[in-house]
């Protein structure tokens, strides 16, 4: 029987905050939905929060004693070593003292001006989970190291981001000086910045043109990509569109009457556009592809070849994903110019993401999930599906059960599609069950397990479905299903990847996926 009623039946918007019931005995009381620029540690007890509250009154105060001294600065012309070092102390809250000491040497110009707009930041509260060497393992460059504009500073600090990971540490310097560059790095570890950083830095916001199209498969890839675009240039004047399909055309066309700087979008939509003469390519000296891979798989690589043909020769392309298999050397031989290649991926797998796979029969699966709900300290989860049949199922099977869940895939309506993926974000139910339209990119910080209801057929939808929990270097689970039929899949995987999937324990230590 096929559960077709629509997103509708599953989705129960509940008001956000910790604590909420979402469903019959699973691990409640230490739900805490991710909400954006707020704590986002998983677990914490109050103890936590009331340090954290502290912490944050702590720096207000520390904000208006900064201000009071810089108003006394400028009129006295002294001291400005110490106001210095309390701006640059505000901007770097993490652990790790820079190069220079913690000093600010490359701050150290005594500009009035400088300690301003630092000490003006609106900085979120900092994340204080466990990260792994996947993202700390950096060279210790600061962002002040690449002579960014000081309002894309200004934005990269008001996201939270202190210190660039390794992936934005070899990404940002070379796309600034425009070279074309084929990264491969690890699921969560910062690609979307490591492009997006560059991209806004070369936009020439005087200059009404497109400069910069980003490519993604997905629409609510396209979404999140636009979003963090927007955020980190909120200080500038930059123009950001994003186009995909599943939206009115029409909309999209009258947007295009107004300036657009920068473009993300899906290549069927962009492609339509652009050969309706609505949508002018010519000035686009900056080509994105992200999950590249996928955009270079049959079913979009023809379009992509196309769009290209309407973008400038002398155009910059850069290509990013963590999964490039052989395939797309032919594409770089013929589209790309002497790129710089970046691999950070000598292991595959991420060093946060415990991996284990419960050994069933079809007919057990259920029951085996629903025994997972109960043991597990589940943040937020994906369980992943083969089919949009089997999601929806799935998703009725949970309900059934007493768990609350959303779904998603690819044959619902765009608008359900996007409300999910909003409410799942801003942690309005705990589980959701999807297809592979969210195995790729998306990135929801409170997502601490996937399960793979059904296992995949590849090692790259493998290693992505597995990238949705553990971002940015912190703790996550993954647990497969598995039967008999999959169990060579599940040996060729594991040696493809590198890796080990181990049987899973009747007791899974908290201590490897939340802390
Ligand atoms: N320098 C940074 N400091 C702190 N957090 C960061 C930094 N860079 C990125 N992040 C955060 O890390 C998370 C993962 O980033 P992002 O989505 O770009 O990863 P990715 O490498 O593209 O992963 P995937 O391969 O799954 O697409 C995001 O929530 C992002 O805000
Ligand atoms: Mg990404």
């Amino acid at each position: 029987m096929v559960y077709s009623r629509g997103a509708q039946q599953h989705y129960q918007p509940r008001p956000l905050g910790g604590g909420g019931s979402h469903g019959r005995g699973q691990s409640g009381g230490s739900y805490q939905p991710y909400q954006p620029h707020t704590q986002r540690a998983i677990h914490q007890n109050n103890h936590q929060q009331q340090l954290q509250q502290q912490q944050q009154q702590q720096q207000q105060q520390q904000q208006q004693q900064q201000q009071q001294q810089q108003n006394q600065q400028q009129s006295q012309l002294s001291g400005q070593h110490l106001a210095l070092s309390q701006a640059q102390a505000n901007v770097s809250t993490s652990a790790a003292p820079s190069a220079d000491g913690g000093q600010g040497g490359h701050l150290a110009q005594g500009n009035s001006s400088l300690q301003d707009w630092k000490a003006q930041l609106k900085l979120p509260p900092t994340d204080s989970r466990y990260r792994t060497e996947d993202v700390t393992a950096t060279k210790g460059n600061e962002f002040e190291d690449y002579f960014l504009k000081r309002e894309l500073l200004m934005g990269i600090y008001e996201k939270g981001f202190e210190r660039p990971s390794p992936i934005q540490e070899e990404s940002i310097p070379i796309a600034l000086t425009g070279s074309d560059i084929l990264a491969r790095a690890k699921n969560g570890t910062g690609k979307t910045a490591a492009f997006c950083i560059p991209a806004i830095e070369k936009i020439d916001q005087n200059k009404n043109a497109i400069q910069v199209l980003i490519l993604v498969p997905t629409r609510e890839l396209a979404l999140q990509t636009s979003q963090v675009c927007k955020e980190l240039a909120k200080h500038l004047h930059i123009q950001v569109m994003v186009t995909t399909g599943g939206t009115s055309l029409k909309d999209d066309i009258m947007r295009l009457y107004q300036p657009v700087h920068l473009l993300v979008g899906t290549p069927g939509r962009v492609l339509d556009l652009a050969r309706k003469g609505v949508c002018n390519l010519g000035e686009c000296t900056m080509l994105v592809m992200d999950e590249a891979d996928k955009l270079l798989s049959p079913e979009f690589q023809p379009l992509v070849e196309q769009l290209i043909a309407f973008l400038p020769d002398n155009r910059q392309t850069l290509l990013y994903s963590a999964t490039f298999p052989v395939t797309v050397k032919s594409f770089k031989d013929r589209f790309l110019r002497k790129p710089y290649v970046i691999n950070l991926m000598d292991e595959l797998t991420l060093k946060g993401i415990t991996q284990f796979y419960a050994f069933v029969e079809e007919r057990q699966k259920v029951h085996c999930l629903s025994t997972l709900f109960s043991k597990l300290q589940i943040n937020q989860s994906i369980i992943f599906c083969n089919s949009v049949n089997r999601v929806e199922l799935l998703a009725k099977k949970i309900t059934e059960l007493g768990y609350s869940c959303f779904y998603v895939h690819a044959k619902m309506l765009q608008s359900h599609r996007n409300r999910v993926f909003h409410d799942f974000r801003n942690g309005a139910c705990r589980n959701l069950v999807s297809s592979d339209l969210f195995t790729r990119g998306i990135d929801i910080q409170a997502v601490n397990v996937v399960i793979n209801f059904d296992f995949p057929k590849n090692s790259e939808t493998y290693l992505h479905r597995v990238g949705r929990s553990g971002r940015f270097g912190h703790l996550g689970l993954a647990v497969n299903l598995i039967t008999y039929e999959d169990r060579f899949n599940l040996y060729r995987i594991e040696q493809e990847l590198g890796t080990e999937i181990k049987p899973i324990p009747p007791q899974v230590d908290q201590t490897i996926y939340c802390r």
